[in-house]
């Protein structure tokens, strides 16, 4: 398993360019089901996350061509409506599969995802919704079979926001009979990013951003070409290795604006932040200011960037108190960061950050996807050499992250 070896104590400074959104691109592959036409994609990032899904669906039928960062998917050929265990096991997001299969197929067989680092995270409610929507559905085996003849409007309210959730449903809704209403909706830009897909598809959708999503069912829907948006989560995560290493960085083919919790969060700790058009950039101070998170639903605070803050808070000054209030496990990070020499205290879904002056190298595992990130921030100040195992988790979401980092001056290698 690879390793990741950083020299810490490097400011970063210069310029990296941001990939396109793994968590747009996720649910933006799986729309492909939904029509017999080529689907194109642009700016698609060369992760692990995104080579599974293709993976999975290339053995649904789905015929795939990558050119660069521009995926086209041929879904004429879906023969085989299953997405079966040992794909879905490495990733949840397979779980996008299932709205769209019960729209075009009439039926669809998909492993239930199984639960993961950070939580249970079960998927009781897109089964609620596609079963308002008239399907059959029954979990037996660790699958879920879904059957529909036809799917129908309804009005479906999610007891929780859910990003992926909202996605299934309007991926769903889109070639079922008459008008379907999503109250409870997910406002995620990524959710935006998939339904104006969907609306150069053909789809009838009104009010993606907000928590009330409308869309009136068509006959059928044609292919495009679409851009994927800029990936906040990873642009969020570069800022804050910048900030914790006193930095001043530049970041192209990505913008401050679907970041304002983030990057208001970044001004308080003492970091100016310019975005334009399609660059941010940050200049941060000698010693960061601690700030103080709750994570919510867009377009409050990400949960996908309460680790990387758990990491610069670790060495701002002042305590800083951080809820988690997305997801029931998402604290994993912070023994690793205590081995860094971080001063954290865990009560519950609370976590108590007292910034030291400094962390030390040391040996570390990542745990999940945005943890792994928090290691990385961490890695960059501590004194001395840090090693993180287990870097698997980071190459899921982050494209050519040591080349990037190495660009800005950090001094980190992959070891095998
Ligand atoms: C999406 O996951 C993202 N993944 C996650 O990013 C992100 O952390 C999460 O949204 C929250 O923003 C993708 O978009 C591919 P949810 P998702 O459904 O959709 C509970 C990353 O690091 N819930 O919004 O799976 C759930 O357990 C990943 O890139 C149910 O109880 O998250 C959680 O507590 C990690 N039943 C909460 O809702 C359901 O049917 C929010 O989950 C669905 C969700």
């Amino acid at each position: 398993m690879d390793k990741l070896l950083i020299e810490g104590g490097q400011r970063l400074t210069g310029e990296a360019a941001i990939s396109g959104a793994k968590n747009a691109a996720l649910p933006l592959l799986t729309a492909a089901l939904l029509t017999r036409e080529p689907l194109v994609l642009t700016n698609v990032p060369a992760l692990n996350d995104i080579g599974t899904m293709l993976k999975l669906l290339a053995q649904m039928g789905v015929r795939i061509e990558r050119d660069g960062d521009t995926v086209t998917l041929d879904a004429a050929g879906l023969d085989n409506p299953v997405a079966p265990y040992e794909l879905v096991k490495t990733m949840r997001a397979s779980v996008l599969v299932l709205g769209p299969l019960a729209a075009r197929c009439g039926e669809a067989k998909v492993s239930l995802p199984g639960g993961c680092a950070i939580g249970a995270r079960p998927v009781d409610q897109h089964i609620k919704g596609l079963t308002a929507m008239g399907a059959e559905v029954t979990v037996e085996h660790g699958y879920v079979h879904a059957k529909s003849p036809k799917l129908k409007g309804a009005r479906l309210f999610t007891d929780m926001v859910t990003v992926t959730g909202t996605e299934n449903l309007m991926m769903a809704a889109c070639l079922a009979d008459g008008e379907t209403v999503i109250e409870n909706a997910a406002r995620e830009p990524e959710v935006v990013d998939l339904a104006n897909c969907l609306i150069a598809m053909g789809a009838r959708i009104s009010g993606a951003g907000t928590d009330v999503i409308r869309i009136q069912g068509v006959e059928s829907l044609r292919g495009t070409t679409h851009r994927i948006m800029p990936d906040r989560i990873e642009t969020g995560t570069y800022l804050c290795a910048a900030a914790a290493t006193g930095g001043d960085i530049r970041l192209t083919n990505t913008s401050g604006c679907y970041l304002d919790a983030v990057i208001d969060k970044l001004m308080d700790a003492g970091c100016q932040v310019e975005s334009a058009r399609d660059t941010i950039r940050l200049k941060a101070p000698q010693r960061l200011t601690a700030v103080s998170i709750r994570t919510s639903p867009y377009p409050a605070f990400p949960t996908d960037m309460q680790a990387q803050f758990m990491a610069i808070n670790a060495v701002a000054e002042g305590t800083a108190v951080i809820r988690e209030t997305i997801f029931e496990n998402r604290f994993m990070h912070a023994v690793e960061l205590i081995r860094l020499g971080a001063d954290i205290k865990i009560d519950g879904n609370t976590a108590f950050v007292t910034g030291r002056s400094r962390l030390d190298g040391a040996t570390v595992m990542a745990t999940d996807l945005r943890a792994s990130a928090s290691l990385v921030i961490a890695g960059l100040v501590a004194q001395g050499e840090t090693l993180i195992e287990r870097i698997y988790h980071l190459d899921r979401g982050y494209e050519g992250l040591e080349q990037k980092l190495a660009a800005l001056g950090a001094r980190v290698r992959r070891v095998k």
